[in-house]
């Protein structure tokens, strides 16, 4: 009876034993699992839009060579991901499509504008230092073939960090126009990447289930307190001021308080109404339409190749 089956599924879970793709577990599981999955492969594919505008203005070739690299990489990790959740039995075109639809949403974070080259530096340090430490506790996820994905991809990311925060030095130790552009950067970035952990643990629908399947290990105010923790002194260094007033070294915690997060912008823009939902949408869809001839001629070629294996 599936109650055994379901009891044995979280003992499993709860010894630390990977669950893989041809292994008994509950359609809670499967269905969350390909939710979060293929929102975060789209936040990897929407996530190329926003730095793919700057690289005809990156201010050197090595800059240059250096964001195409980045942005192909998430190219990269938004195949795995679709891969991962595959394994699952939704197909890819089927996520894609609910993409499309607005049936699944993607990070809040790709849905602002990159207003200048210091943009670029604040989300190398920012986005993709939020994502390490989102993705670092995701590398212990009970699917296994979402757990592997994520060692990969934090390698990866971690090169993005770095490129990112050594952008952030050159402007923040270089002319004082350029120190300004730094500052405005941090300032238009830092409350969107907090809110790239997710609502407050008391908000999330999904936490206290996804924690006890351990497809998430940490919680969302968890994670972004550490975030925040790692991230001020980067700040520090750097000599930029935290867009925070009421950030503020707490002894007897051990941790940086910090203020309220705009709740209601975090709803607005995850729910469409963002600055840049409709242009990223319109280029996603834009980009698959003009690609369709691509995934076609692949198509009739693996059905030429089959026929004559056949003959
Ligand atoms: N942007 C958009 N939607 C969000 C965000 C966000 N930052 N945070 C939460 N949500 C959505 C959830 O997807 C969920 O909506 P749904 O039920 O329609 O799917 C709803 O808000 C409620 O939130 P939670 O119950 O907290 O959802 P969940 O348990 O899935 O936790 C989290 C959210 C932490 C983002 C989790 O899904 C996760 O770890 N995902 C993998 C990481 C990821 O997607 N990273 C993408 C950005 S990083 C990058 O691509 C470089």
């Amino acid at each position: 009876p599936e109650t055994d089956e379901a009891a044995h599924f979280q003992a499993k879970v709860d010894r630390e034993i990977k669950i893989e793709p041809r292994d008994w577990m509950p359609d809670g599981y499967r269905k969350t699992l390909v939710r979060q999955i293929s929102q975060h492969a789209h936040s990897e594919i929407v996530g190329m839009l926003p730095e793919g505008t700057w690289v005809t203005r990156a201010p050197s070739l090595r800059r240059k060579v250096q964001l195409l690299a980045k942005i192909q990489d998430e190219g990269g990790h938004g195949l795995y991901l679709y891969s991962a959740a595959e394994t699952l039995g939704t197909s890819r075109e089927e996520m894609v499509d609910a993409l499309h639809e607005g049936r699944a949403k993607y990070s809040n974070i790709f849905n602002y504008p990159v207003l200048s080259w210091a943009d670029i530096g604040a989300i190398g340090w920012l986005v993709d230092g939020a994502a390490i430490i989102n993705q670092i506790a995701l590398c212990r996820c009970s699917y296994g073939p979402y757990a592997r994905a994520m060692e990969r991809i934090c390698r990866e990311e971690s090169f993005h960090q770095r490129q990112g925060y050594e952008i952030m030095m050159s402007m923040a130790f270089g002319t004082k126009e350029q120190k300004r552009m730094a500052q405005s950067a941090l300032d238009r970035w830092w409350w969107p990447s907090l809110m790239m952990f997710g609502p407050s643990d008391r908000e999330s629908a999904h936490s206290s289930q996804s924690m006890q399947w351990k497809i998430k290990r940490v919680s969302n105010d968890d994670l972004r307190q550490q975030f925040i923790d790692m991230t001020v002194p980067q700040a520090d260094y750097l000599g930029l001021r935290m867009p925070d007033p009421d950030l503020k070294w707490n002894e007897e915690r051990g941790h940086y308080d910090f203020g309220e997060i705009d709740w209601a912008e975090l709803k607005r823009v995850v729910s469409g109404d963002g600055p840049c939902n409709k242009e990223r949408m319109a280029a996603r869809i834009k980009a698959h339409e003009d690609g369709a001839w691509v995934r076609d001629a692949a198509a009739a070629y693996a059905e030429k190749q089959r026929m004559r294996k056949e003959a």
